[in-house]
């Protein structure tokens, strides 16, 4: 077949087969209930978007302390997981297989999110520079971050079981964690965020120690092959920075081999966040890291759908995440396909609110194919 598109070729993944190599990556898009609880809004959002081969949630917090936003769902009371079921059927309505992320921002949040009103945790009492929190009322400085202790740090992996064991009752056929972007888990992995003295912190094998206690205790309640990990080793984005990222990065990959996950998901050098920014000096190419994991890659960030299908054949990746085209464009897919016209982000709406900027984007078809 003449111009064949790969984005269209199946793949098996964890044992599920997905009828394209299209990715909904995970998006926070802030429309649950101030007490973290998935709407009907979402059931339409999440529906709109199952053309998707895999979807992947918006991150959903393992705890209430593990939030850094108002609005952004959970994955951590009963009635959380009994309003995401339907938003999970929704999503699966067209044959995509689903993921929940796993997400806990650790420093990343501020006291005034904070159940209790204190001061947010992380592995070390080192505050974000460079960066300021997104508050409701505007930009305002992070704060010095309270140090996890053990027990606490005990109590968050036992928090990701939960999460996950949620998140298999609310119908997700896997979960991902969000070990990306400067939360938590990255906070861990990276020496500018982790000064600790235990045995969290220090050597490589200690900073990567929470990383590999999360996905053990993660996978007693879901198969490895059910589970996913997300990275992105480039970026520096809310201040995480190493004074050896390569060697750190391509030491995690390598560890993930062996643990026979449903895939590495990789965060593009440009993206900070959910900004397009110039890579830093220090990137790491995608393609180096994606050639050391031996099973599936998803690559995220930036990509429209040439670039996408670039990375299919280069074979950078075997899944591709579309998420600014798929904010704008519900039927990314039969767009793809049918080589139709693609709508632009309207930047009112990505954050919270209603329908507008959320639901309004227009499909092409009922659904996509
Ligand atoms: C965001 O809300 O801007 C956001 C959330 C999660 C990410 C990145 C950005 O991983």
């Amino acid at each position: 077949m003449e111009n064949r598109s790969r984005l269209f070729d199946s793949l098996v993944v964890g044992g599920q087969p997905l009828r394209n190599r299209i990715v909904l990556p995970p998006l926070t898009r802030s429309r649950a209930t101030v007490d973290g609880v998935p709407t009907r809004l979402m059931e339409e959002y999440y529906g709109q978007r199952a053309g998707a081969g895999l979807v992947i949630s918006e991150g959903a917090v393992i705890t209430p302390q593990a939030s850094a936003y108002a609005r952004v769902p959970g994955l951590y009371s009963a009635e959380q997981v009994t309003a995401w079921r339907p938003v999970v059927e929704a999503a699966k309505r067209d044959g995509a297989v689903v993921y929940a992320q796993l997400w806990h921002v650790g420093r990343q949040s501020h006291s005034s999110v904070q159940p209790d009103g204190l001061l947010p945790k992380g592995p070390s009492a080192v505050p974000i520079t460079g960066y300021q929190y997104r508050s409701p009322t505007g930009r305002i400085p992070y704060e010095t971050p309270r140090e996890l202790t053990t027990p606490e740090i005990a109590e968050i992996i036992k928090a990701y079981g939960t999460a996950a064991r949620n998140a298999v009752r609310a119908g997700f056929d896997g979960v991902e964690l969000h070990a990306a972007n400067g939360y938590l888990i990255d906070q861990f992995l990276n020496d500018g965020s982790n000064h600790r003295t235990d045995h969290y912190g220090g050597s490589l094998e200690n900073r990567t120690r929470f990383l590999h206690e999360v996905i053990s205790e993660v996978a007693r309640h879901l198969p490895s092959e059910r589970i996913g990990v997300r990275l992105s080793p480039s970026s520096d984005w809310m201040d995480v920075h190493d004074s050896d990222k390569r060697t750190l990065y391509s030491t995690v990959v390598r560890q993930l081999n062996d643990l026979g996950l449903a895939y590495l998901h990789l965060v593009e050098p440009e993206i900070a966040g959910s900004t397009t920014v110039d890579s830093p000096a220090d990137s790491i190419p995608t393609a180096e890291l994606a050639a050391l994991f031996d099973g599936v890659v998803i690559v995220t960030g930036g990509h429209d759908q040439a670039s996408g299908e670039q990375l299919l054949t280069d074979g950078t990746a075997d899944l591709v995440g579309f998420g600014r085209l798929f904010i704008a464009n519900p039927d990314l897919p039969h767009r793809f396909r049918t080589r139709a016209p693609l709508e632009p982000v309207r930047p009112a709406g990505v954050y919270g609110g209603g329908p507008e900027g959320y639901t309004d984007y227009p499909a092409l078809a009922a659904s996509g194919t």
